[in-house]
Parts: C-alpha cells; structure tokens; sequence
C-alpha cells in the first residue's frame, strides 16, 4: 500500500521523505491555510520536489470551467502534481475534462459507494473516501473502503482508492487489510506507527547489559 502524507508543512514532508517512508503528498485548502498565505506557487513547487510520488493539490473553485482552469495551472507547476477536485457533478465534469489532457485526478471528500463509482467512471486517479469524518458522525468510514474495493473489483475499475481522514494507526491497519491502494496519513499517525512499547523496553535491556559488560563497537 502507498502511504501519503497528510501535510503542506514542508518541513514534516522532508522529515518523512528523507526517511524514504512516504509515496507521496496530499493536500488540502485547509491544511495549505495553516502554513501559508498568498501566491502558494512556489511552496507548491518545493513540496513537489521534497517527494518522489503523486502531490494532490486541490482547486478552489465549484464550477467545472474553473476548476478546469485551476487545475491546468496546478498541474503545470510539476510532473508531480495530481489535481484535486471535489465530489460535486462539477467536480466529475472538471475530472473527465483534466483526464481527457492527459492530468491525473484525485476526487476528494467522497462519503459513499455510489460516489466512488462515479469517480471511476469520471476516469479519476484516485478517490479520496473521508474515513474519519464518518466516524465523526457516528458511520462506519471503513465499511466505505471496504464496499468500494468491492465495486471496483467487482468491474475492473482501475481508479486508486485513497483512504483518507485517517485518524490512528488502526485506519491504516485496517485499510491495508482491506486492499486500499493508497491511504494518507497525518504526520502525527505516520510516526505513531513506527512506535511500540515493546520495542522501548527491549532496546532498554539491550542498552544497559551493554553498558553493564563495558562492551563496545
Ligand atoms: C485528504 O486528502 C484530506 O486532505 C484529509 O485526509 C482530510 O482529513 P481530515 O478529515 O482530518 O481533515
């Protein structure tokens, strides 16, 4: 499975992909507003080349000629970068038209099957399932993953499935179980995952019986 990082924030992007660790980037408006304000272009271009994958950068606009307009300037910023579109009959009309030159995809903020199979057929990249935000509200976000990989197995559709809204190392766990072909993780979950009180406590016992024999390298 694929693992994107959740993040604009260069440095957090460097720290997991100097580690050789990540696939690849996932932005949003939201999380672009955190870290910058004004012509985002050149902070675009640097995340693109932090990372050797896909880098989704998301349009802000809600109708398809604009969004088609943003999105060309988005993808000419760098090989790398994937155009994000939301999950609205604009959105799809913006995917079909993007896809039909020759840009990658990623429809974003998809809350059900029927949407996905939408997606596929808009020729999507990839498609964003939020998997936390229906735990928000008292969902089930895996069962979407899992009713998704369904469809798209059941008809060959080749779009990606991106897990994402990913809120602990157990979504991730769960995700690969299922067959998700990508999932995008905060940094927070990302590091969590390498973490293991086990590991804490033997390299402990390893450090001071070393120590304790007066060893060395
Ligand atoms: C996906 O591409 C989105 O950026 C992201 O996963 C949204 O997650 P959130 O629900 O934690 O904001």
């Amino acid at each position: 499975m694929k693992i994107f990082l959740d993040t604009a924030d260069l440095s957090e992007i460097r720290r997991a992909s100097d580690a050789g660790l990540i696939d690849g980037v996932t932005t949003n408006p939201s999380l672009v507003a955190k870290v910058a304000e004004g012509d985002v272009t050149v902070m675009y271009r640097e995340i693109c080349e932090a990372v050797d994958g896909p880098v989704s950068l998301e349009v802000v606009a809600v109708d398809r000629e604009t969004m088609v307009a943003e999105g060309r300037k988005l993808a000419a910023i760098h090989e790398n970068a994937v155009v994000k579109v939301p999950l609205t009959e604009d959105g799809l009309k913006a995917c079909r038209d993007l896809g039909n030159e020759g840009h990658r995809v990623n429809v974003t903020l998809c809350f059900s099957v029927s949407q996905a199979l939408l997606a596929a057929k808009a020729g999507a990249t990839f498609v964003s399932p939020f998997i936390g935000r229906i735990d928000d509200i008292s969902g089930e976000g895996m069962q979407l993953i899992h009713q998704i990989r369904q469809v798209y197995d059941n008809y060959g559709y080749t779009t990606e499935i991106l897990a994402a809204s990913i809120r602990h190392p157990m979504h991730v766990v769960e995700s690969m179980l299922i067959g998700a072909d990508c999932c995008t993780l905060p940094p927070k979950v990302l590091w969590q995952l390498s973490r293991h009180p086990l590991t804490d406590k033997g390299l402990d016992a390893f450090l001071s019986d070393w120590n304790a024999a007066g060893t060395a390298i």
